[in-house]
Parts: C-alpha cells; structure tokens; sequence
C-alpha cells in the first residue's frame, strides 16, 4: 500500500495532487491489483507526466514502458527521476507530443490511460486506436459524471432515442496553461481548448464497442477499509472518478 513512501521523489516532481495517500491508493489500483497483467509486457503510458506510473508499471514487472507527455518540462523530470532510481535505459521511452499525433501503429501489450480521459474530446477515437494497438489489457482511471446522471427511464433501452441516452459526454472547455489539464491542440482557441467528461456508462459502452469487458476497482470498499484516504481522494470518494479495467476476452 506504500509504493510511493519507498520512491518519494514522486511527492515533490509534481504540482498534480501529489498526495502520499493518493498515490498510494491509487497505486493499489492501477498497479498492485494488476501486476501479473503487467509482467513482462510492452507497456504504453498515455499522459505519463512526471513518470510516475511508467516507474510504478516497471516496478511491478513490465518488461518496457513507452510514456507520451506533451510537456517536455515533465519528461525532464521523469527522465531525472529515472536516473535518481537508476532505472535500466532499455526499459523505457519518453516521447514528447499529443497522443493523437504519437500513437500511430505501435503495438503493445498493455495501455495506461491514467487522468487523461477527461482532458480530450476525442474518447472514441483515442479507444480505437489503443484498440489497434493490440492491447489486451487497459486501464483508465479518470472522472466521470455522477452515476444519478445515467439512469435509464424504466423501459427505455433504446440508445438510439437522444433523450436520457445514458452514454454521455459532458463538454467543457478547459485552459491549456496548467500541467495537469489538456495541452494545446488544434481545437484551442483563446487559451482553452474542448474536453469532455464521460459517464460511466458511456465508457462501458465505448468498451464492449471495440470488444473489451469492463469492470472497475471497487472504491466503496477501499474507503471503507481506508477511511483516511478520503481527504485526499474528493473525486474517487464522492463517485466522480473511477478506475476502469477494459479486458480482451
Ligand atoms: C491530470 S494529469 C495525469 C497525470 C498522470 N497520468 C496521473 O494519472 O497521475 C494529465 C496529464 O495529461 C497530459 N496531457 C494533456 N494533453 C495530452 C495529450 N493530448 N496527449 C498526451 N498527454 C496529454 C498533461 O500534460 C498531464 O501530464
């Protein structure tokens, strides 16, 4: 449960919440509840930011880790970091630019989508191309809108009817100055770009679209086995995040 306290330089490269108990936490169930999905896999870190995860996912066994971050300040430091903990160079890449201009026809084994999800208007397309990639294995962690939103009106199971279809996406518009929000791209205009935050259920279904099962981290439990989590985790605690887990069957 203590990943971060052992690697604690992650407490300080990073204005992005953070949090020794956050990350941890969020350690459990990215990394530790799927170590032996990440074993000796060729592994993608989507907005990999400080490297945290493509450390965490070496860690716990990945044979390599490919990180894409468009702020080079970020790579700096992940790479900085790296060498700090002496991590082997043959294990990992960091490239510096948007996703959508960077995952081109690469394989992997396993893809990390770890708070991006809701900094890009372009959920569908990005699942498809992690779906080209050959992943059998992907994690997205990232806010949702709240589970009372999605409900489908009883007898109404026709997504196709626009209204109280349950597969939302909430736009937002988003500034594109801050490190831990969307990076400036073709959509940005006076500073801000357009963003879009899914329901649950519209990830579920964009899953099983591209032939992935989902299911999630169980977060109820974790703050009741953890209450002392909860301050720093508002969004997983009041039902606005979620870690997905999207499995080739
Ligand atoms: C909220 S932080 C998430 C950091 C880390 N993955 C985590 O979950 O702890 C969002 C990250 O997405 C990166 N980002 C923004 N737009 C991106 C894009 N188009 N392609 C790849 N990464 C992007 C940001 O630079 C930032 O590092």
């Amino acid at each position: 449960m203590d990943f971060f306290n052992e690697f604690n330089r992650f407490y300080a490269t990073s204005q992005t919440s953070p949090f020794p108990h956050r990350l941890n936490a969020r350690h459990q169930a990215i990394i530790a509840n799927n170590a032996a999905a990440l074993s000796g896999k060729k592994v993608l870190d989507i907005a990999s930011h400080d490297g945290r995860w493509t450390f965490a996912a070496l860690a716990a066994g990945a044979a390599y880790v490919k990180g894409i971050e468009p702020r080079q300040d970020l790579i700096d430091s992940a790479v900085t970091t790296f060498n700090h903990y002496d991590v082997t160079k043959s294990r990992y890449d960091f490239v510096c630019g948007d996703v959508f201009d960077k995952l081109q026809g690469e394989s992997f084994d396993v893809v990390l989508c770890l708070g991006f999800y809701y900094h890009t208007a372009r959920h569908a397309e990005l699942l498809d191309r992690i779906e080209r990639s050959g992943a059998q294995f992907v994690v997205i962690d990232t806010e949702v809108t709240p589970a009372a939103e999605e409900v489908l009106p009883q007898g109404q199971q026709d997504p196709r009817l626009i209204f109280k279809n349950p597969y939302g996406i909430q736009l937002i518009r988003e500034p594109v100055d801050d490190q831990q929000m969307a990076c400036d791209d073709s959509l940005t205009r006076n500073g801000h770009t357009l963003v879009g935050r899914p329901s649950r259920a519209a990830i579920q279904f964009m899953a099983e679209h591209f032939g992935y099962a989902s299911s999630q981290y169980d977060w109820t439990a974790h703050f009741l086995a953890h209450p002392e989590h909860a301050d720093s985790m508002h969004d997983y605690h009041e039902g606005w995040r979620e870690t997905f887990y999207l499995r080739k069957p």
